[in-house]
């Protein structure tokens, strides 16, 4: 989860004034995988009452639909709706909160793995902090969206609890974990992720946009792309999870949703975080953010590298416009098993979805088409040597190899 704060004066007014003012005094948070979270001009304040957490967020229009999935408590499903767990089933199914059942822990609290003799499944639980700076409204707004969702590319919420001060959520459980641990925190002597993964992966975290972005009614903008909200099933299966800092999307005219600048640091679009002025195009930058790590291996922020290099957008820009050096940019880890014209077409995919303009992005509908032809074209290394300039078969044209050329790089090899 990422850091949420919420500031009692919040009326839609005054997050325009707070995100204005203050974009560049960031509040710190490190959580477990090392990431560095930082909310952007946003008051802290804890101890909110649940009604005035929910009073100020677009979603909030849905707490109808909320009230009645608390109303439920024969502990079944009614549709999609997420059930209620009590609290003692929740400590049973994670031998009260054992510390070998603790698989991580984010900005909204500590996660558990479970089994749930109820509904006879492996789960995840996760544990709001109450002391934490994250709070209840990111909890309403995580049941609602997980609620009203229902995709193969989103994680499931399979129910929540919340008694007396307890709050807590109840996920199907991902057996992989989080892309970030299998690209960053790898263990030595542990798989790497071979190139058909990275784009199998690329390619379900986009439909799980998609569907967030054009399919959902309302559309919504998730605000939180990063790797380690990527969860991975059963073969590398991608999920989206996490949506406590998810907004509904601009209505009518309305190019935007004006708003406090929150996300992770080195995913956020600059346009948002200069402006406040969020987008669906917000979303698909941070998209290319994802995209170059799983290309590059590097982290999307890495203070450890030296400085030209601790930003992974503004150490890929200036390569995009060389040819030459996409072949330094992929992971090394790799070992250059990738297929070349493959790497082309994914750093101009990411290339495109990082640039600076939001109106220069794709939509997400444009990324899913071109990622899903790149994620079908299987490299095989024995067949296929990577390094080599071969070229691949005969394919249709990808509109990014075209699109590369708009940032001033160099075209692409293709067919
Ligand atoms: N549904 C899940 N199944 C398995 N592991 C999970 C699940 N949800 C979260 N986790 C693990 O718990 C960690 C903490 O999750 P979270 O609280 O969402 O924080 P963050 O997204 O900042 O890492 C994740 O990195 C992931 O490894
Ligand atoms: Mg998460």
């Amino acid at each position: 989860m990422s850091c949420f704060c919420w500031s009692k004066k919040s009326t839609k007014e005054s997050e325009k004034k707070t995100t204005h003012v203050n974009t560049n005094k960031p509040n710190h948070q490190v959580n477990t995988n090392g990431n560095v979270k930082k909310e952007f001009g946003v008051k802290k304040e804890l101890g909110v009452k649940k009604e005035e957490a929910m009073k100020d967020d677009q979603l909030s229009l849905d707490v109808k639909e909320l009230k009645i999935i608390e109303g439920s408590n024969d502990g079944k499903t009614a549709g999609k709706r997420a059930q209620t767990f009590t609290f003692a089933e929740l400590a049973a199914a994670t031998g009260n909160f054992r510390s070998d059942c603790f698989v991580g822990e984010g900005g909204f609290g500590k996660v558990y793995k479970g089994y749930l003799e109820k509904i006879n499944q492996d789960v995840a639980i996760k544990q709001l902090d109450r002391n934490g700076c994250q709070g209840l409204r990111e909890f309403v707004v995580e049941v609602l969206t997980l609620s009203l969702a229902d995709h193969p590319n989103l994680v499931k919420l399979l129910g929540f609890c919340a008694e007396g001060e307890q709050r807590l959520l109840v996920y199907e459980y991902m057996p992989l974990g989080s892309l970030e641990n299998h690209l960053h925190g790898l263990s030595p002597g542990s798989k790497v992720l071979d190139w058909n993964t990275r784009m199998k992966i690329a390619a379900g975290a986009a439909r799980g946009l998609e569907y967030l972005h054009e399919k959902m009614q309302p559309p919504v903008i998730y605000r939180d792309l990063k790797c380690s909200n990527i969860l991975l099933g059963e073969g590398y299966h991608p999920k989206l999870s996490d949506f406590g800092l998810a907004k509904v999307g601009p209505s009518g005219d309305k190019t935007h949703v004006s708003t406090r600048v929150m996300g992770t640091y080195g995913y956020c679009a600059p346009d948002y975080a200069m402006t406040g002025q969020l987008t669906f195009k917000s979303d698909v930058y941070s998209f290319g953010v994802v995209l170059l790590e799983l290309i590059t291996g590097r982290k999307a922020i890495d203070n450890t590298k030296p400085v030209r290099e601790q930003n992974l957008v503004a150490w890929a820009r200036p390569m995009f416009r060389d040819r030459k050096k996409f072949s330094l940019m992929v992971d090394p880890l790799l070992q250059g098993q990738y297929p070349v014209r493959g790497l082309y077409q994914a750093l101009a995919i990411a290339a495109m979805c990082v640039q600076e303009q939001p109106n220069m992005r794709p939509v997400i509908t444009d990324i899913v088409t071109a990622l899903h032809y790149l994620a079908s074209q299987k490299y095989d290394p024995r067949t296929d040597p990577g390094q080599t300039s071969k070229r691949g078969p005969s394919s249709p044209r990808l509109k990014s190899d075209d699109d590369i050329t708009q940032i001033g790089g160099d075209r692409p090899e293709r067919d």
